[in-house]
């Protein structure tokens, strides 16, 4: 079922969290909104949920308008940060909790449990407790619950953050694959962007309480919509240089007081003279090997080994630095003069006041 939010605002007291949101999570879809912590995703989440009063728009699902429906009358489930399985209960009884509560008949409800734990591969657990399991089996039970009485829409409130760092890699995987199975509707909440990028179909990228750009994670990392986006997404960090795009003999070129870069016909879609950032990611740069001949030079100033990568840190002025990203076995060290080589299309332009990307 799709779930669409109309001019969705939300105020506490007097102040302003979420303004004129709209958006639309399509039948089935894995959508996550993303943006740093206070941005107003979990409250966004509660609303959709009903568990928080909206203060101007209209949440529908499907064509109906729910603003007012009851939670338990949603047909939603829940997966927060803090997955609160009941200690002294085996997974067996933390699985059947929400059947058992709407008095389902036991038949029903045993069956429901199996095929959950069959699904999430946590049926040699069902007899346990929740001490008796790892983060990672703690947080399948957790999901188990929210499974087993088959939901229209899934709703997950960083459901990963309390994992360790290996875990997580492989709880995103396997969050994939359930979702993939199970076919539901969801709304997954995460202020990490390497989550969203590999779980995802959509991305609503959220900042200041407004949506700042919703596509695809090819959408968002190729062309972001504005610097906060750029800024947000990939890792390491996009490099930001401030300048001025100018023309000379029909050809426009990037102007900082570092460097200066001809532009790909078009690229600039009229930033003529204007302030612009330009933006660049490590991955999109490369290490020339005859310094002379690059449009930009530098001092290498650290070099970090990341396993089968390398961040190269080129200082270009006295303060202004480039990171670049290499494989591991290219030769460099701190102190060598380098060039850094542009790749004409994979340069964003932005506008320096609103922050707008600059389009052809
Ligand atoms: N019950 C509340 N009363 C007042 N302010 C709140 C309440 N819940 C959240 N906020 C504020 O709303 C903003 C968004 O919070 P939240 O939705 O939790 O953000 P996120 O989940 O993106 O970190 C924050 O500034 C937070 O302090
Ligand atoms: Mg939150």
């Amino acid at each position: 079922m799709d779930v669409k939010l109309e001019r969705i605002n939300k105020n506490f007291g007097a102040v302003q969290v979420l303004k004129d949101i709209d958006l639309v999570f399509p039948s089935r879809k894995f959508v996550t909104l993303l943006g740093p912590s206070g941005c107003g995703k979990t409250t966004l989440l509660r609303m959709i949920a009903g568990l928080e009063p909206v203060t101007a728009g209209a949440i529908r699902f499907g064509d109906r308008v729910i603003n007012e429906l009851a939670p338990r009358d949603r047909n939603i489930a829940m997966v927060f940060q803090s997955y609160a399985l009941y200690p002294q209960m085996t997974v067996r009884r933390n699985l059947g909790y929400g059947l058992r509560v709407r008095k389902t008949p036991q038949a029903e409800m045993d069956a429901a449990v199996e095929r959950v734990a069959g699904i999430l591969e946590i049926s040699h657990l069902l007899d346990r407790k929740p001490g008796q399991l790892s983060g990672g089996q703690r947080q399948r039970v957790a999901l188990g619950r929210a499974m087993v009485r088959q939901p229209d829409i899934f709703l997950m409130d960083e459901p990963l953050s309390n994992l360790d760092a290996k875990l997580r890699v492989t709880m995103r995987a396997e969050l994939r694959r359930f979702h993939l199975d199970l076919g539901a509707t969801t709304i997954y909440v995460t202020h990490d962007q390497l989550e969203a990028m590999t779980m995802s179909d959509m991305i609503a990228v959220m900042h200041g309480g407004i949506v700042q750009q919703f596509g695809s994670p090819g959408d968002v990392y190729s062309r972001p919509a504005n610097l906060f986006v750029a800024g947000f997404i990939g890792s390491p960090p996009m490099n930001f240089v401030t300048g001025a795009v100018a023309a000379s003999n029909g050809q426009a070129a990037f102007k900082s007081p570092d460097f200066t870069l001809e532009l790909a016909n078009g690229s600039a879609g009229g930033a003529q003279a204007r302030e612009v950032v330009l933006g660049v990611r490590p991955q999109d740069l490369t290490l020339v090997q005859n310094p002379e001949t690059a449009p930009v030079r530098g001092r290498v100033w650290v070099v970090e080994l990341l396993g089968s990568e390398k961040l190269v840190e080129v200082m270009l002025g006295d303060r202004r630095r480039l990171t670049v990203q290499v494989r591991a076995e290219t030769p460099v060290s701190v102190d060598d003069e380098v060039g850094v080589g542009f790749d004409p299309q994979r340069i964003h332009l932005f506008d320096a006041k609103s922050g707008i990307a600059l389009r052809s």
